[in-house]
Formats: structure tokens, C-alpha cells, sequence
């Protein structure tokens, strides 16, 4: 038989003590940035064999941003949209104890995009953390910081996620299923402690490996004798590689469950849910998502039609542009959800 651990009671007690000084975090800003260059179905149009139509009705998308290489990095466009957050967060740079960066896309191989986000907002000297969770990576970074702000560690925590995709597509006939989707940007927050009872509510954190190479770039990996090779460049593994219809299947069906998961855990049901923020993967699976939990048009919020899908930055991006458009209100019980590349899943539920 086992025994009783030996921590017991005690546990028990710490616990509850613990409970009453846990802080939680609240979004006290929103930011976002997107390259200038505005790429239309028309224009892609020109460069492979698609059409306007097709992509409007597989994917909803309209038009997306593909950053200028002379102008746009991972990390630039991250503190843009980080100044941006901070400004309406009213809260000067240097009060920020800790960075969580999201991106699959880093400006290099290492170090992480974090540092250089430090560098860039002159806060050299605290920790900056690298999310490598693709389309999940914002909610991943979230909770990551939530974490350590409950546990009082620090107090005024910069998340964001930040994505050149553009320059890993394929943009022959080949690769257009994916090109078409993918796109550029950086969304951010800022996570502050309080002893308010609102805030991140929970987040919940999801993976399966078994689907990791149904979306994913290969190259340039580590586990060949050399990283980089001739034979490497001439083919398409530095290409973002997509099996779309299992990502979609799967997609939606993770969408629902994360989501369940999260109004259960906090005793909420669908009709609580004020604004649904899901990541911008195609507008076919927000609406089917939307379609499953009922929800009005009023009460969730897409804008894949004008930036595309930006992976760890489509839900920062999404949240920053829903408050500037009122969308969000103080009180309001915002939901996030995310499915993407791993496979990973995610979502969180907040009081604003
Ligand atoms: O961020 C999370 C990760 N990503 C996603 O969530 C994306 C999930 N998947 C999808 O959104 C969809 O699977 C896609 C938009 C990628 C593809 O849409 P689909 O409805 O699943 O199309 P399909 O791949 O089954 O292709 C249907 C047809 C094919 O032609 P045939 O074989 O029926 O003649 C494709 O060759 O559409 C063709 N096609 C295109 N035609 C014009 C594929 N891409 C294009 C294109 N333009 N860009």
C-alpha cells in the first residue's frame, strides 16, 4: 500500500496560506506593429497560379502584410508593438521586470529574439525567455508569465510574439496553399500584478508531438553532419511545409475542447464569453469554431482578412486591435484560443 506523502497537512496549510497573498495578472496594454507592404490576392495573383476567389473563400483572407527586409525585423517590429503597449499601459519601460518572447521565426539561429528585444528597449540585465510554440506562443508566453507573477517573482512582465513568415514560403504553385496564408507582424502585452480579483483567470496548455511534421520547416536543423549544404539549398526543406486538411481537422476539433476546458475550469459557460479572440488560422475555422459555441458575430473577433495568419502574433495583434476598436471593456470576460504547428493547442480566459 502506499503511504500518505509525508508532506500532508502541512502542504496543505502552505497552500492555503500561499493562496491568500497570490497576486494575479491583468493586461494593462495592448500594442501591435505591422510591416508597411501590403501584399493583395492580386498580387499574388501575379506570382503563382492562384486566384482572388480561391483564397477568399478557402482561407477569408484579403490581404496580408510581408515585412521589407531593409526595413522590418522579428525583434524591431516586437518593440514597436511593445512601446505601443507600454504607452497605453501607461507605464514607463524601465518599471518592466522580465521579457517572454514568442517566435518561431527569430532573427537568428541563436541567440533568441528576446535579447534582442532587451537591447532594442534598453532594459539589458533582466531575463528575457524564448517561446518556440508557433501559433499557440502567445498564450504559452502568457501563462508562463502569469505564473511568475503569481508566484510574486516579478511584477510587470512584457509578452509578446513577433513573426517573419514571409520569407520561409514557398511562393511557386507548389507551395501556394501555404503562402497564401502565412504573413507577417508583432502584437504585445503588458502583464502587471494585482490584487484584484480579475485578470488571467487560467491557462491551459496543450501538445502532440505525433503531428510534428504535418506543419513545420525542416532546415536548417542540427542533427545532419552539416547545417547548411548545396544539395540543402536546392531543395524545399527551408520551406514552410503544411498538410492544411490534417491541420484543419484537427484544428477544430482542439479549438472546441480548449475552449470547453476553460469556461468548465472557471464555472463559466458560452453565453459568459463577451469576446472570443481565437488565433487567425483561417477565417473557415473561427467561424466554424463560432458556429459550435453559438456565439453572435458581435462577440468574436477576426481580422485574418487584413493581416493573414502572423502564427505567435495573430492573437496579440487581434486583442490590441479589438480594444483600439472598443471591443474590449473593463469587466469583460475575453477567451483566447489557439491551434497550431506541434500540434499545440491553447487558451485562457480573462477578466479585464
Ligand atoms: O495556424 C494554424 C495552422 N494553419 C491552419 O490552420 C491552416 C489549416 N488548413 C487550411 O486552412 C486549409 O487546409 C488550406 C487553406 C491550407 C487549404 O484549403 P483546402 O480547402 O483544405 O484545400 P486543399 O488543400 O484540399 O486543396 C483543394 C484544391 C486543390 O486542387 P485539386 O486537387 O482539388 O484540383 C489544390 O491544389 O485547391 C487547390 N489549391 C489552390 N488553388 C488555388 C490549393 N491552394 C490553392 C491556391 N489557389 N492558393
Amino acid at each position: 500500500m502506499l503511504s500518505e506523502p509525508p508532506y500532508g497537512n502541512g502542504y496543505e496549510l502552505t497552500r492555503e496560506l500561499k493562496a491568500e497573498s497570490v497576486k494575479k495578472s491583468r493586461i494593462i496594454g495592448v500594442g501591435h506593429y505591422v510591416p508597411e507592404n501590403i501584399v493583395t490576392n492580386a498580387d499574388l495573383e501575379k506570382v503563382m497560379n492562384t486566384t482572388n476567389e480561391w483564397i477568399v473563400e478557402r482561407t477569408g483572407i484579403e490581404e496580408r502584410r510581408w515585412f521589407d527586409p531593409e526595413k522590418d525585423t522579428v525583434s524591431n517590429m516586437a518593440t514597436k508593438a511593445c512601446k505601443m503597449a507600454l504607452e497605453r499601459a501607461k507605464l514607463d519601460v524601465k518599471e518592466i521586470d522580465f521579457i517572454v518572447f514568442a517566435t518561431i521565426t527569430p532573427d537568428y539561429f541563436f541567440p533568441g529574439a528576446g535579447v534582442l528585444l532587451q537591447r532594442e528597449l534598453g532594459l539589458q540585465g533582466i531575463g528575457a525567455l524564448d517561446i518556440r510554440n508557433a501559433c499557440s506562443g502567445f498564450i504559452y508566453a502568457l501563462s508562463i508569465a502569469d505564473q511568475f507573477i503569481k508566484t510574486g517573482m516579478y511584477k510587470n512582465i512584457l509578452v509578446v510574439g513577433s513573426e517573419i513568415q514571409s520569407s520561409a514560403l514557398d511562393k511557386s504553385d507548389e507551395g501556394r496553399s501555404s503562402s497564401v496564408i502565412f504573413a507577417d507582424g508583432a502584437g504585445a502585452a503588458v502583464l502587471q500584478a494585482t490584487d484584484e480579483d480579475r485578470g488571467v483567470l487560467s491557462t491551459h496548455l496543450h501538445a502532440d508531438g505525433d503531428f510534428a511534421e504535418d506543419l513545420y520547416v525542416r532546415d536548417p536543423g542540427s542533427s545532419r553532419k552539416t547545417r547548411l549544404s548545396k544539395e540543402l539549398l536546392d531543395g524545399k526543406t527551408f520551406n514552410l511545409t503544411m498538410n492544411g486538411n490534417t491541420v484543419f481537422k484537427h484544428a477544430v476539433v482542439r479549438f472546441s475542447e480548449v475552449i470547453n476546458e476553460a469556461l468548465e475550469q472557471n464555472g463559466y459557460t458560452k453565453e459568459d464569453i463577451d469576446l472570443l479572440i481565437p488565433h487567425q488560422a483561417n477565417l473557415r475555422i473561427s467561424n466554424f469554431v463560432q458556429k459550435q459555441f453559438k456565439l453572435p458575430d458581435e462577440k468574436v473577433f477576426n481580422n485574418i482578412m487584413h493581416y493573414g495568419n502572423t502564427t505567435a502574433a495573430s492573437i496579440p495583434i487581434a486583442m490590441s486591435e479589438a480594444w483600439e476598436k472598443g471591443k474590449i471593456k473593463e469587466g469583460d470576460l475575453i477567451c483566447l484560443a489557439a491551434f497550431g504547428s506541434g500540434f499545440t493547442w491553447a487558451s485562457s480566459l480573462i477578466r479585464w
